[in-house]
């Protein structure tokens, strides 16, 4: 491994651009691989087979492209754990942030809300771990399965959106939450809106940048973090390259990246880059 090598960056779609761009802003000297799997999104309501084998497809190719680090930017691929996650490639896997550390900082009622994808609540993954370090608390997971298709469809502002926006913040009202994470990557481009919905004395976390700051640390302890040199970014998306820039172009500069988009058919190792 050495610090010019890139780093990757998946979701299933474009949720992992608000994850992207916070690496960016941390590590400006990095190259970043991003992939979303604009085909076949959403992954929260598969099957966790079905998540794997797709997750399978992204770091072959991403081992492929012969990263350092991969960053798993969906907390629905964060879930599968590190080790699956990895399947046997030597790149180590930083997963989103789950909210054990950030909470306390603002929760006084430890009512805690998560709001993910089905797949992601199904696990429970995130009430473990917040549970674990804070017993005390209560925390309400509610899956939001009709936001990702509405995000990857451009359906800001539309009454459908307002609608499911309402279903899920009510539910997490009625459990007096005055925390509420966005624990789905797709979910930031409605945090103005899910902030609107929940009124002021609730704080929406956007665990992004916690989990930047993790990656940085962990190339850091491995003396892989690049410190000298323009970093470049290259977004790939697996379909419909015009939609997934126009939704890129909210979250990253586009101008400095380069875009494509890439096949996930099996991947030869033997032709390896660098
Ligand atoms: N962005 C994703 C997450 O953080 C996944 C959304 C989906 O594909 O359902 O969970």
């Amino acid at each position: 491994m050495n610090k010019q090598q890139p780093i990757g960056v998946i979701d299933s779609g474009v949720g992992g651009l608000t994850v992207l761009r916070r690496l960016q802003e941390l590590m400006p000297h990095e190259h970043f691989i991003f992939l979303g799997d604009t085909l076949n999104t959403p992954y929260g309501n598969r099957s966790r087979e079905d998540i794997i084998r797709l997750v399978n497809q992204m770091t072959d190719y991403l081992s492929y492209r012969n990263i350092k680090a991969l960053v798993a930017a969906c907390n629905t691929i964060t879930v599968l754990g590190e080790e699956t996650i990895r399947n046997g490639h030597d790149f180590e896997v930083i997963g989103m942030a789950k909210g054990s550390k950030m909470i306390p900082r603002v929760t006084k009622t430890g009512r805690i809300g998560i709001m993910a994808t089905d797949f992601t609540i199904s696990t429970g993954a995130h009430k473990k771990e917040i549970q674990a370090a804070h017993p005390e608390y209560q925390v309400f997971g509610v899956g939001c399965p009709r936001l990702v298709p509405l995000i990857e469809h451009e359906q800001f502002g539309t009454a459908e959106l307002k609608d499911a926006i309402k279903e899920y913040t009510d539910i997490l009202k009625s459990h007096d939450v005055d925390t509420v994470m966005l624990s789905c990557t797709h979910y930031p481009f409605l945090k103005k809106e899910i902030e609107a919905a929940m009124g002021p004395a609730v704080t929406v976390l956007d665990p992004a940048e916690v989990t930047a700051k993790k990656c940085r640390y962990d190339l850091c302890e491995r003396d892989l973090l690049c410190k000298t040199g323009t970093g470049t970014t290259e977004i790939c998306f697996t379909t419909d390259l015009e939609r997934g820039l126009r939704l890129a172009s909210l979250m990253v500069d586009l101008s400095a990246c380069r875009a494509h988009v890439v096949g996930l058919e099996r991947q030869d190792p033997a032709q390896k880059v660098g």
